[in-house]
């Protein structure tokens, strides 16, 4: 079920903090556990410091204690949903190589797809043993 990933995003969409783009996202990770992990981007005056939503939402995640990432859903108050960045991509895939990825947006529009297919042949930990 979405819904209480999509509650979380559209009420922490405001804690974004972009003033530099006015570009908000907000990310909700869910873990193996199905505890739900929330995430907002944080831009800086030294631009390319900004962290996108969905690495801040899987940084905390495993700051507390996940290990596995099952569903990344990201909102953004646009008309199109917007796909998830090659950075934060390859974070998920550190987490998960199967996660359910849904971006929704302020239409009806909606991207449901899964790491697999945004990040093909990936490069992960197994490849360091
Ligand atoms: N951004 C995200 O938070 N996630 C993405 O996947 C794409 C981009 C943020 C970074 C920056 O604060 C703003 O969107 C514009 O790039």
């Amino acid at each position: 079920m979405l819904k209480p990933l999509e509650e979380k995003a559209k009420a922490i969409i405001n804690n974004s903090y972009s003033p530099y783009s006015q570009f908000r996202v907000a990310a909700v990770v869910e873990d193996s556990s199905g505890r739900l992990h929330t995430g907002v981007n944080v831009e800086n005056a030294s631009y390319g410091l900004t962290l996108c939503a969905e690495r801040n939402a899987i940084f905390k995640a495993v700051a507390e204690g996940a290990r596995e990432i099952k569903r990344v859903l990201i909102y953004t108050p646009t008309e199109k949903p917007v796909a998830p960045c090659g950075a934060c991509r390859q974070v998920i895939r550190e987490f998960s190589d199967q996660a359910r990825i849904v971006a929704i947006c302020d239409s009806d529009a909606r991207l449901d797809t899964n790491l697999a297919t945004l990040l093909p042949d990936s490069f992960g930990p197994d490849n360091l043993d």
